[in-house]
């Protein structure tokens, strides 16, 4: 298993899977990104299209969006995840998703196979979705931006692209990469929004949920985690602040060869 599949298995096998139950107000002034991303890939569906979910965690985002669809295979490299994926496809009686431990990388499906490719804070691996991509497919990627957790970062002085806020938009890099794959992109969006953590023991349960500061450690962290508690408490809660991005490109579709 690779560190970050570790990480989310010792996230599953706490909290029952990818969510914990930390309290927190949400403000989006741009809209909630996990519903205009399910709003897209609902979007894509018909009753016969196949979707490919990659890094699909303990899938509840995934058969969110699966009816949508008339077959579903959801991807991810921890096993305690997809247990849990498991449990919740059979209680949403959904028989036509599947779940699969395998590396985006290599999913050893068919080439042109999938009519769309999510992949939602998941691994963007562009070539490989081109390849399993049917021509005129789309990718919808949701990814986390530069700005994210900023002040939080700073104040522990490491994090998740750590010191990433001074250089090059990373939405700009996932786009670039798809492009460089042969793909067309079709939106970028990007979504700032405001977390206010009921409690300091809601934002400490939050942080072993997510990688945001990498090998988060509550009492090596004590005087980070206070510091920044201090800072940024205000009357809805602790702020913390979100920056998230969604990326949607498109397979170009076969051109038709002219015979004269
Ligand atoms: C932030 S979680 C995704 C959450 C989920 N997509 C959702 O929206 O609820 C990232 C997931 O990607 C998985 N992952 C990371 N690298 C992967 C890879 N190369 N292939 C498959 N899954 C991967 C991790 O194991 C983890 O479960």
């Amino acid at each position: 298993m690779t560190m970050d599949a570790e990480f989310y298995s010792r996230v599953a096998e706490r909290f029952g899977g990818y969510f914990s139950d930390a309290r927190s107000t949400d403000v989006f002034p741009d809209g909630r990104p996990d519903a205009v991303f399910d709003e897209l890939a609902t979007a894509l569906g018909a009753p016969h299209a196949r979707l490919l979910d990659v890094g699909c965690a303990d899938g509840r985002s995934l058969l969110r969006i699966s009816p949508a669809y008339g077959a579903v295979t959801g991807i991810d490299l921890s096993p305690s995840m997809l247990e849990c994926a498991e449990r919740y496809r059979a209680e949403a009686d959904l028989p036509h998703v599947t779940f699969e431990l395998c590396d985006a990388a290599h999913t050893k499906l068919p080439d042109g196979y999938a009519d769309v490719v999510t992949s939602r804070r998941g691994p963007l691996i562009a070539r490989e979705f081109e390849r399993v991509l049917r021509p005129g497919g789309f990718v919808v990627y949701m990814g986390i931006g530069e700005q994210d957790a900023r002040e939080l970062k700073e104040t522990f002085g490491r994090g998740q692209d750590f010191g990433s806020w001074n250089g090059r938009p990373l939405a700009e890099g996932i786009a670039q990469e798809l492009s460089d794959a042969g793909f067309v992109v079709t939106r970028s969006q990007a979504f700032r929004f405001e977390e206010f953590y009921h409690s300091a023991g809601d934002l400490d349960t939050f942080l072993h949920q997510v990688p945001i500061v990498d090998n988060y450690d509550p009492a090596a962290d004590m005087e980070a985690f206070d510091r920044y508690v201090a800072a940024v408490s205000v009357d809805q809660g602790i702020r913390l602040s979100r920056h998230w991005f969604i990326v949607q490109a498109q397979k170009p579709a076969a051109v038709e060869s002219s015979s004269s």
